[in-house]
């Protein structure tokens, strides 16, 4: 297809704002969207209505978290002329939309959904038998249907997230998506594209319908979004035609799963807060060097003159992410054989990180010398994401019959 005119599709994900990010967030979610501005239209956004589901008795800390978090997002190479950056508050849309939502989710849906029970089992110490919440997964919904986002980067824990989103696009679309004469309308509407098009469309429509072929759907998406001959409703009832149903209002989205990152922390667990084993994105060059001098390694290796075993030392989980085949031969022979040392061994690794982190490092020091220039950036965000999810809203109002 022409990529000239072709219009990137909508990317849009979220984070909760967790303060300063660490290594593990960089392998596991930020490297990703920082590939992704470049083949997409990005949305990324600190989700700060949905902290405070769970922060609502200290919601004092947020503020502070969101900026670090969107200076660690620029630090880390995430581009705001690429990217849209903005905070979820700052489009009060999101919670019009996650009201009008809510009028028709079913609460078993709400209820089934494996987070709720999960988190207020893990969370035991805060009260989270609250209104808010049992919708923390239905704001997630309104999130992603109001900029009508095709893929949205997850994690494997939010998938049912996506998918719960799925359904309630589909239920909204078939109660107020309905028009009497509808196939016939969306034939018409085709043809107004012309006919190769109309033709590649046909072909689309069928590789989803009839072979569940997911990128034949997107192709399809693509297509319709590159039309100029068609209004608004026309486009909404050829996108729910290629998906089998009425007028498609609100778009479906496709979860986007993101690899769980091999990131180990500083204990060969899963780098993580709550393990206290992080190495953060902003962390001084020294510290960062004397933590890793003193990571644990094969607790059998004691003297220098034991031989060791990479698989049961968490420095080999990060020779795995940083080093090439040749250092990986270098350090698997040298551990099995004694003939290297366990400091010996970090020297590699630690020059990795550090290089890693060095431009890093260097962005976020520009940013913190300037707030004012992230609160702008996100300020600008947050006005285009208005536009769109005012967009959207239009409609929705209309086909609820509030728009008088
Ligand atoms: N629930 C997500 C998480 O905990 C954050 C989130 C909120 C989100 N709204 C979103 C992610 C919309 C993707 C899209 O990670
Ligand atoms: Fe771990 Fe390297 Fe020491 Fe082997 S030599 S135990 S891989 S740090």
């Amino acid at each position: 297809m022409n990529q000239t005119i072709t219009p990137r599709s909508r990317v849009l994900s979220g984070m909760r704002p967790t303060g300063r990010l660490h290594l593990g967030h960089y392998h596991g979610v930020l490297k990703n969207w920082v590939r992704l501005q470049h083949q997409h239209d990005c949305f990324f956004f600190v989700v700060d209505w949905h902290a405070l589901t769970t922060h609502y008795e200290d919601p004092g800390i947020i503020p502070a978290s969101v900026w670090e978090m969107v200076i660690d997002w620029l630090a880390a190479g995430v581009d705001p002329q690429r990217a849209t950056l903005f905070v979820q508050s700052h489009v009060p849309e999101h919670a019009e939309l996650h009201l009008l939502l809510s009028m028709l989710t079913p609460l078993g849906w709400l209820e089934r959904v494996p987070s709720y029970k999960d988190q207020q089992e893990r969370l035991k110490e805060k009260d989270l038998a609250t209104y808010g919440f049992l919708g923390y997964p239905l704001l997630q919904s309104a999130d992603i249907l109001i900029y009508r986002a095709a893929q949205v980067p997850v994690g494997e824990d939010q998938v049912a997230h996506v998918e719960l989103t799925r359904e309630i696009a589909r239920r909204f679309n078939h109660l107020y998506g309905r028009e009497p004469g509808f196939e016939e309308q969306a034939r018409q509407a085709a043809k107004k594209m012309g006919k190769k098009q109309d033709k590649a469309f046909e072909r689309m429509r069928r590789a989803y319908q009839e072979q569940g072929d997911g990128e034949a759907l997107l192709a399809g998406r693509r297509l319709l979004e590159t039309q100029q001959n068609i209004g608004a409703a026309d486009r909404e009832r050829l996108l729910g035609y290629l998906e089998g149903g009425g007028r498609a209002i609100l778009v479906e989205p496709q979860p986007l799963l993101t690899q769980a990152s091999k990131m180990p922390g500083l204990d060969g667990q899963k780098m993580s807060k709550s393990y206290g084993n992080t190495l953060s994105l902003r962390e001084s060059p020294e510290t960062i060097e004397t933590l890793l001098k003193r990571m644990p390694t094969d607790t059998n290796r004691v003297r220098r003159t034991d031989p060791g075993d990479p698989n049961r030392c968490p420095v080999w989980q990060l020779h795995q992410v940083y080093s090439d085949e040749q250092v990986q031969a270098w350090v698997q022979e040298g551990c099995r054989s004694a003939g290297i040392g366990c400091l010996e061994c970090k020297a590699p690794v630690i020059e990795a990180v550090l290089q890693e982190l060095k431009p890093m490092q260097a962005r976020a020091a520009e940013f913190e010398a300037q707030p004012e220039r992230v609160r702008e950036i996100v300020e600008a965000g947050s006005q285009r994401a208005r536009e769109v999810a005012a967009e959207t809203m239009r409609e929705v109002r209309q086909v609820m019959a509030l728009d008088y």
